[in-house]
């Protein structure tokens, strides 16, 4: 079967046809789906019905894994799925949906504000791949941005503003913004920000983007709330409905975003519903930006 793309988004974002992800994907195949994530920067898969394991091993034909240790509240034997899963459902360990007031329910609800993913590692995501294993009744869609399209709106000053500023990222930045604050000593030093450029080039493409994510929480040589009113001005900017594409999530479909050239976020859904929801994730090509030693 031949691999066909067909625009889904209003600048971006394709479906797929023509792929089975339960079975190993000839070369030809996997050059396909780069060039389409590439070319749209979303890609949606319908009727998937894969498990883990499957999921694992298409993640794993196209690059190299990011593992999801130590990035959300879930202690190591809470634990549900593997760590080479990034577990983005409102299930404990056995598989019961939070409680309304669990910590790690309300430190996931972080993924409603729009953010790149990972983008408080030194070395941020590359792809993601969220897979729906259960989905809610109503509401519960993931919304994505275009960046490229989101900087090539830009006014000239702005752009020349910002060509060369350095963002610091960390979990901590995002939940504040939510009214979460209660980390303990532990999860600060876990936290500790990271340093993002605010403009990025794909590799690939050659297109700049504008690099945000609700983790910026300032930047470098400006004052905090300077920095915060500036970088909300931004996503404001850049989630404008012509550059968002938003998916409906049915159960079976797998849908594969570009973190260097998106940003997503999940919207609301009743609290007491199970939404299992796996998200497996490449690891990006380096940093963007120096670290501080
Ligand atoms: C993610 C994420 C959004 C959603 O998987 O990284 O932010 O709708 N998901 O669950
Ligand atoms: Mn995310």
């Amino acid at each position: 079967m031949s691999i066909k793309t067909r625009r889904i988004g209003p600048c971006f974002a394709a479906e797929v046809e023509g792929v089975d992800l339960r079975t190993p994907l000839s070369p030809e195949e996997i050059a396909a789906i780069h060039a389409g994530m590439d070319e749209y920067a979303v890609l949606v898969f319908h009727d998937q019905i894969i498990d883990d394991e499957q999921q694992l091993a298409y993640t794993r034909c196209l690059g190299e894994m990011e593992h999801a240790i130590g990035t959300s509240l879930r202690a190591p034997d809470e634990y549900r799925l593997p760590t080479t899963f990034a577990d983005v459902s409102n299930l404990d360990k056995d598989n019961k949906v939070f409680a309304r007031d669990d910590r790690r329910r309300l430190f996931a609800i972080g993924n409603r504000l729009w953010h790149s993913d990972s983008s408080f590692k030194v070395v941020p995501a590359k792809y993601s791949i969220l897979h729906a294993r259960s989905v809610p009744s109503k509401g519960g869609n993931t919304e994505f941005a275009h960046m490229p399209a989101a900087y090539d709106a830009l006014d000239a000053a702005t752009k020349a503003e910002i060509a060369d500023l350095i963002c610091e990222h960390s979990q901590m930045y995002s939940r504040q913004q939510i009214g979460f604050f209660d980390f303990t000593d532990e999860e600060r030093a876990r936290f500790a920000p990271v340093r993002q450029r605010l403009v990025r080039t794909h590799p690939s493409t050659g297109r700049t983007s504008l690099y945000l994510s609700s983790h910026a929480g300032a930047i470098v040589g400006w004052p905090v709330p300077e920095a915060r009113i500036f970088l909300r001005d931004l996503v404001e900017h850049a989630t404008q409905r012509q550059f968002v594409y938003a998916h409906r999530w049915t159960v079976g479909d797998l849908v594969m975003w570009d973190n260097r050239q998106t940003m997503h976020r999940a919207r609301p859904f009743p609290a007491h519903e199970p939404r299992d929801m796996r998200r497996t994730t490449l690891v990006g090509d380096g940093p963007t930006a120096a670290q501080v030693a």
